[in-house]
């Protein structure tokens, strides 16, 4: 009787430090786990930092010193605004909520890049004359970017065409109903800009039910222009 105590008091004893070796050992190995985890989190923080090491205005290339990063997004359809950034300054978008269908311009100086004025223009029901006055307004050596929503067309008349024309646009005289266009020009540029694109609303091509796909231009633009 005597053994068989201590036979049962050896195998608790057994079992109870077993059970500690094994708990022991699980435990370490999920604060092992817990510290990989850590790191692991760390390694994801680190990507996220090398991703944040972005280039101006979400570009795929980072531009030289003597240039300004530009993006300018036209609009999709009558549905989602444009957008138009310079040096990673939006200056104007859906998010700002001061974009409007029609034609949506930002003037910026050449030199320091800071923003000169901003308008939409309707160009569907709105005066062409507000147009022709913002155009006149220009002053030489200012950036003009702009971006299409919906209809960049209807209302544009001969004047306010050669005007776009003049600072730099290969299509402002076909520029319609309906179109896609972004441009960058400037006042006081010679010859046609490089920057810019245009999709002729067509119901065989379109993208969308009434509209040609949305736009989007990037690159550097030279400081200074003209
Ligand atoms: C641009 O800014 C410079 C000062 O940085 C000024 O001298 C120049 O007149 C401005 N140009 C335009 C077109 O506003």
């Amino acid at each position: 009787m005597r053994l068989t105590v201590v036979l049962r008091g050896l195998a608790i004893l057994f079992t109870l430090v077993t059970t500690w070796l094994f708990a022991s050992t699980y435990f370490h190995q999920v604060s092992t786990k817990s510290v990989n985890l850590r790191s692991w989190l760390g390694s994801v923080d680190t990507q996220t930092k090398a991703s944040k090491v972005r280039n101006k205005c979400g570009n795929r290339q980072s531009c030289p010193e003597n240039t300004f990063s530009f993006k300018i997004v036209s609009g999709a359809a009558n549905v989602v605004g444009p957008s138009l950034c310079l040096e990673d300054t939006v200056f104007m978008s859906a998010i700002k909520n001061n974009v409007d269908r029609g034609l949506n311009i930002a003037l910026v100086n050449g030199t320091n890049g800071h923003v000169i004025k901003m308008g939409s223009f309707d160009m569907y029901s709105g005066d062409i004359k507000d147009l022709v006055t913002f155009l006149q307004d220009i002053k030489q050596g200012s950036l003009v970017l702009i971006a299409s929503y919906d209809d960049p067309g209807t209302k544009l008349n001969d004047k306010a065409r050669e005007m776009l024309t003049e600072l730099g646009s290969n299509y402002a005289g076909k520029l319609g109903f309906r179109d896609s266009w972004v441009f960058l020009g400037g006042k006081g540029l010679k010859g046609k800009s490089p920057f810019e694109q245009y999709l002729k609303n067509n119901k065989d091509t379109n993208k969308y039910d009434g509209w040609p796909e949305m736009l989007e231009i990037e690159g550097c633009v030279p400081r200074k222009i003209g």
